[in-house]
């Protein structure tokens, strides 16, 4: 039975890639495995002039493509087909939502998702659409997806805009990778556990990496990816959400604003990097042809949409530095990029090296323990200890003690969407950014935006399928570390 109340969950740029490949496969999921209540409705919109059958059937042909053809039931998803709806609604022109209010008046009072998977500009004038034909009702939310802004202050207009229609309690904005679910499990593994925290801070940890690493290039998305390149698109958001709950207080509790409290905190407490330290603390790269997965692939410049001169980053690699008790002096090393050797996302904490040492010098006995924290592809986490080897003599050598999601619990893995679909649709906003959580990732980003405007420096080449400039080893090999580049 389900613990929710119906709903009407509400999608503009329905016929978009996001919502054709993510959020409606996702949906779908959480319909054939029965935690839907009998009466919620599915309303596409877009510019397209498309009868409800016509919007189903590309429905159907993306869904077909996008859902494992195990998990593709024809029974499940023709029930599930009877809830969506389709009208052709032109975001930029409120005249088109009247047929918006009538669709609503066929129910009754309900929670109300409005779902913006468009362009951010179009965010304002949306809202501002819906609430002249006064569809905001106090059970109304709405989801705005990313990017939310180039800067700060064109987060805060953003920000402005929605916030005079909706309070910040509606309003929920998604950074996918805080709905994968070992994102979650780094809460449950630093606040379910009580063994970490003791080793939870500078005292314990010499260094933190945080990579997330693509094979993709920049696909079809030229137009959107070239005026962000990888800071605004990974760091600004999915890679400071990691290093937030990475490095965050516990916080009171798991409610939304305990620990978006913490969050704001560390975010608030990055040292800044400006014009003055940015060679030294980051590195930009930008692919050039070569090979993924043994197939030959072009150069950023060669893609489609790409301009020939341009010099956006499609790797970034970053040392960050907190400013507080916990992490005054542990380096935390971000990087990421696309056309690299392989799919990865991993938190790796690296734990000091014993303080004196007593077994005998070997290859491995420096080694220090290490957590790994893998988020995909292969979820689950690996803590490395010294071991001595079998047989005669102590040489030692690292073994982890590994734990793998997919082989502890055979179920199937949610996907980041079908999560946060689901919170939202509950009100929960933990898994959401707020407002101030926003700013403050700008705040800290736009100041290294300057400083490579500033340097005026191309962003260093490197070869499709390499790990990324060799700038990105030399920045790590200062604070006499490496990147961990074994899988
Ligand atoms: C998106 C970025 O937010 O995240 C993409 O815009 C990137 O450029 C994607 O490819 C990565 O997400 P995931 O879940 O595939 O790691």
């Amino acid at each position: 039975m389900s613990v929710l109340s119906n709903f009407d969950l509400i999608f503009f740029g329905a016929t978009g890639d996001l919502a054709l490949r993510k959020l409606l496969p996702a949906l779908y999921f959480a319909y054939r495995d029965g935690k839907q209540p009998a009466g919620w409705r599915i309303l596409g919109l877009a510019r397209r002039d498309l009868t409800r059958d016509d919007y189903l059937s590309l429905l159907g042909d993306a869904c077909r493509h996008h859902i494992p053809a195990a998990d593709f039931d024809d029974k499940a998803w023709n029930a599930f087909c009877e809830h969506v709806d389709y009208l052709s609604v032109d975001g930029t022109d409120p005249a088109g939502f009247a047929a918006l209010k009538d669709w609503f008046a066929q129910s009754g009072e309900r929670v109300r998702v409005f779902y913006l998977s468009t362009a951010a500009r179009l965010f304002g004038p949306i809202c501002e659409g819906l609430a002249q034909h006064g569809l905001v009702t106090p059970q109304t939310r709405v989801v705005l997806e990313k990017p939310l802004g180039h800067d700060c202050a064109s987060a805060e207009a953003i920000n402005e805009a929605v916030g005079s229609i909706f309070a910040e309690r509606q309003i929920f904005r998604i950074d996918h990778y805080l709905g994968k679910e070992t994102v979650q499990n780094l809460l449950a593994l630093r606040f379910g556990n009580s063994i970490f925290e003791p080793l939870w801070n500078r005292g314990s940890v010499r260094d933190v990496q945080i990579t997330i690493s693509e094979q993709v290039g920049v696909e079809e998305r030229g137009e959107y990816y070239d005026p962000s390149g990888a800071l605004r698109d990974m760091v600004q958001s999915h890679m400071l959400q990691l290093l937030c709950i990475l490095a965050m207080e516990p916080p009171t509790n798991i409610d939304a604003d305990a620990v978006r409290d913490e969050k704001l905190k560390v975010l608030r407490a990055l040292r800044p990097i400006t014009a003055a330290n940015i060679k030294e603390k980051t590195v930009r790269g930008q692919y050039r042809a070569g090979a993924v997965a043994g197939k030959p692939v072009p150069g950023y410049l060669e893609e489609a949409d790409i301009p020939p001169d341009s010099q956006t980053e499609t790797y970034v690699a970053i040392k960050a530095e907190i400013d507080n008790w916990r992490w005054s002096g542990v380096p935390f090393f971000l990087r990421t990029g696309k056309r690299l050797p392989e799919r990865m996302a991993e938190i790796v904490v690296n734990f000091r090296q014993v303080p004196h040492a007593i077994l005998p010098p070997s290859t491995n006995s420096a080694e220090p323990n290490r957590l790994v924290i893998r988020l995909q592809p292969d979820e689950g986490v690996k803590l490395f200890l010294l071991v001595k080897v079998p047989g005669e003599g102590m040489r030692v050598k690292p073994v982890a003690l590994d734990l793998d999601f997919a082989e502890t619990f055979k179920h199937r893995q949610w996907e980041a969407y079908e999560r946060l679909l689901r919170e939202v649709i509950q009100g929960n906003l933990t898994l959401f950014m707020r407002r101030d959580e926003l700013a403050a990732a700008w705040r800290w980003v736009d100041p290294i935006l300057e400083g490579w405007r500033a340097m005026d420096e191309p962003p260093k080449p490197y070869t499709a399928g390499t790990w990324g400039p060799a700038a990105a080893s030399a920045l790590i090999l200062r604070d006499g570390l490496a990147w961990r580049e074994e899988t």
